[in-house]
């Protein structure tokens, strides 16, 4: 039998669950804070509501018209054809190696978010109090080896778990319990940070665009955070697609993974930077990086009342969101694998482990045994980068840009754009059907190619 979600509500969660990740919650409101704040806020929603949109509802549209994994749809619309349209089936196997790439570190990270659920679970509070204290606990701790392999390999084998469960049995009951439970916890969450002392200066800077602050750098900041966020050019949304009923209405479907996804990055924002800036003011926030959600916040935790307990939700959270979100690339990568060798599931899932540990663990080693290695070396510009930073900027910065160039030609010059709209809107209301084609026709290979050439050093 097909595998399908059994419901419109087990689509919409399940694709709002790979979507809500720590793209979400750890990423997004560091790149707010360092793009200063409010002016972010709103290039990343313009993008979201044109380019992303356009993006998120192809991809889901190719996946349901063949109800198959990346390649497979590639193959389907190029198969039998000769010169250019051949050609572009390459991209099929691009949009699948990306969650090849990302899988294993997202799982380290992932390892990272749980071993921080025990550490406030069973620390005192007043442990992670000053600047010090937080970035020695987590340098001490991703630089030692067998507590992060353990934790990594813990994450992952939830993963698998879920996935071993099948598409309805195991990842559309999965999101149906975890993401209400993480909307009630996020708007909990941020309730409480709008009545920290201190918070409304925060309000104010997340809120209010300073038109100062805007560069080219905003634009293409929001842009690549799109793709991370909406599991876009990475071959999930092809895939969860293609799991998706004929009878269900894919553009409302995709409207709501749209709402949710950019509601829980937003709220994210809420509940981090006002009290980021509550904490440490405006400055705190704008030197924020990567470090933002297991540095900053767990001081920030313990300099407010009540913080422990707030704090383990937090991170019982991003460990929710992070769960469902590999979920979905590990599933991809499954029906990647089980289509194209025609295999079992259980078999592809077989090979997707061993993939998974032999990235992840020299991935986790890359801040102990192997932290001299820096496989981009050779580059100037990026040689003192480390292992995980390389997959995250190959995988994001570079091939989910050229994905989404694939994708876009095939469905415009392909399939055509008259023909996919079509297929979409089913006979039923389309009201964002204009800038879905003037963003697929006019503005998104522009777009994506500053954030390729950004990427690439060519562009500064
Ligand atoms: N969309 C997922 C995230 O935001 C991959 O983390």
């Amino acid at each position: 039998m097909k595998d399908q979600f059994s419901s419109k509500i087990g689509y919409v969660l399940a694709a709002a669950g790979s979507a809500v990740g720590l793209g979400n919650i750890w990423r997004f409101p560091y790149l707010a804070a360092k793009y200063g704040g409010g002016i972010f806020l709103i290039t990343y929603l313009i993008l979201v509501l044109t380019f992303g949109y356009a993006l998120l509802i192809s991809e889901n549209g190719l996946g349901r018209m063949t109800g198959k994994g990346p390649i497979g749809t590639y193959r389907y619309f190029t198969q039998g054809r000769s010169g250019f349209p051949k050609f572009l089936a390459i991209g099929g196997w691009i949009n699948a190696l990306v969650p090849l790439i990302i899988v294993p570190y997202y799982c380290v990270i992932g390892g990272w978010v749980t071993k921080y659920v025990a550490a406030l679970t069973t620390n005192p509070i007043s442990n992670f109090a000053s600047q010090k204290a937080c970035s020695d606990y987590f340098g001490n701790f991703i630089s030692s080896t067998w507590q992060p392999l353990c934790f990594f390999l813990l994450f992952m084998a939830i993963l698998v778990i879920v996935v071993a469960f099948g598409v309805e049995k195991g990842i559309e009951r999965f999101n149906k319990i975890l993401m209400p439970i993480l909307f009630v916890m996020i708007i909990g969450i941020c309730i409480y940070c709008i009545f920290l002392p201190g918070a409304k200066a925060g309000f104010v800077y997340y809120l209010k665009p300073d038109f100062s602050k805007f560069s080219y750098m905003t634009v293409v900041a929001a842009m690549g955070q799109l793709f991370f966020s909406l599991s876009i050019a990475m071959g999930i949304m092809i895939t969860y697609g293609s799991y998706m009923r004929k009878e269900d209405n894919l553009v409302s479907n995709v409207n709501q993974v749209e709402f949710f996804d950019t509601a829980v990055a937003f709220l994210a924002g809420m509940m981090i930077i006002p009290a980021v800036v509550a904490f440490g003011g405006e400055k705190a926030a704008e030197a924020a990086g990567p470090g933002l959600v297991f540095v900053t916040m767990p001081q920030v935790f313990a300099n407010f009342a009540g913080g422990r307990i707030v704090g383990v939700f937090f991170f019982v959270l991003v460990l929710f969101a992070a769960a469902t979100s590999a979920i979905s690339l590990l599933e991809t990568n499954v029906q990647t694998i089980s289509q194209e060798m025609k295999i079992s599931r259980a078999r592809a899932i077989a090979i997707c482990v061993v993939e998974i540990i032999a990235i992840g663990v020299i991935t986790v080693l890359g801040y102990s045994v192997f932290k001299n290695f820096h496989p981009l070396a050779f580059i100037e510009k990026y040689k003192g980068m480390d292992i995980l930073d390389t997959l995250d900027f190959i995988s994001n910065n570079v091939m989910m840009p050229i994905a989404a160039i694939f994708t876009t030609i095939l469905v415009v010059a392909v399939i055509g754009l008259e023909k996919f709209s079509r297929e979409i809107r089913q006979d039923k209301k389309w009201y964002r059907e204009y800038i879905f084609q003037f963003c697929m026709r006019v503005a998104v290979i522009p777009c994506l190619l500053v954030v390729l050439l950004q990427a690439t050093g060519i562009l500064h």
